[in-house]
């Protein structure tokens, strides 16, 4: 059932938070602002910080179906907006010349009409549904190129595309936007524009915690301390593809997995590969610098 938006920062970190998602205080007000103005969500961060979850957490939270566009290089108009059934289409010419129907105007007429149009993300979240504006995530748009983001542009200025042959589709009700780049390339500053922009950082340790107690309840208190503890001191160090929340919520499922209930060097060692997915970066974690982060860990949760 479609929630009524939230009315306050409060509400609305309160409102991710049912959903298990903690946001930290700079993250919720660019969601109210979002929510409240009408105007997309632009969330940049490094990768497994949850800027994909917030979409899904904003559509279950307020009750909207989730229209997902997941953007890669060469991503075009046919698989992001909308392209005909030329199979179908096929089809009915042959069904006409069988039936010896000769109109031709009446038949490409009737080709081109919405029985015939398959519809993609950009404009299943126009039409939308009855009642409620669905939530539109437009994930990692990074990965698209500039002709792309140059349509979406017109997307998100008037909400509305047009097909020559119906005319044009305007969104009775806007979608709700969320829009996520890794930022492998910059967006275009007119994009940006558009859009309320919100840089997800990791999560301090309190914060860490938090998730984790949510995201993996079977977790012993103290090496969930000691996970977030190790992770912490990682994202410190200078390493080729630092551990996001995604990893640290890894670990642990891997190490509740073990029935383990406290780290020990040699486990530390055995399941680094939950953490870091670089040779280099094991390579250059394994041995002596693990065994140092945990002496300083255990003191640290001890
Ligand atoms: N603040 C948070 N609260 C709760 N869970 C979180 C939070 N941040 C991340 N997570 C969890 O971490 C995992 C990864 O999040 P998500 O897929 O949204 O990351 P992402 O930022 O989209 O990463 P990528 O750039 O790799 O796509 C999810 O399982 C999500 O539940
Ligand atoms: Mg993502």
């Amino acid at each position: 059932m479609t929630q009524p938006l939230p009315g306050s920062i409060d509400e609305t970190a309160g409102l991710l938070a049912r959903a298990d998602y903690v946001a930290e205080r700079g993250l919720a007000t660019a969601v109210f602002l979002a929510l409240r103005m009408g105007r997309p969500l632009f969330l940049e961060g490094e990768a497994g910080v949850g800027k994909t979850e917030m979409a899904k957490v904003l559509a279950q939270t307020l009750g909207r179906r989730l229209v997902r566009l997941q953007c890669y290089e060469g991503l075009d108009i046919a698989s992001a907006v909308y392209e005909w059934n030329y199979t179908r289409q096929m089809i009915e010419i042959r069904l006409a010349e069988a039936e010896g129907i000769k109109s031709r105007e009446g038949l490409s007429q009737d080709i081109f009409s919405e029985r015939f149009l398959i519809r993609r993300p950009l404009l299943q979240a126009l039409e939308g549904d009855l009642g409620a504006a669905p939530v539109l995530l437009i994930d990692e748009l990074d990965r698209t190129d500039e002709p792309f983001e140059a349509y979406l542009l017109e997307v998100l200025s008037d909400f509305q595309v047009t097909i020559p042959e119906i005319g044009t589709i305007k969104a009775q009700q806007p979608p709700i936007v969320v829009i996520t780049s890794n930022r492998t390339r910059e967006i275009h500053d007119a994009v940006k524009r558009r859009c309320l922009y919100h840089w997800v950082d990791y999560p301090n340790a309190e914060r860490e915690l938090d998730i984790l107690k949510r995201k993996v309840p079977g977790a012993p208190e103290r090496l969930s301390r000691e996970v977030v503890a190790f992770v912490q001191r990682l994202r410190a160090m200078d390493l080729f593809k630092l551990p996001g929340v995604a990893e640290t919520i890894d670990w642990s499922k891997a190490l509740v997995s073990l029935d383990q209930v406290t780290l020990d060097p040699r486990l530390v060692e055995d399941t680094l590969g939950a953490l870091l997915k670089y040779q280099d970066d094991i390579a250059r974690v394994k041995g002596s610098e693990a065994a140092r982060i945990l002496s300083e860990v255990k003191a640290e949760v001890g």
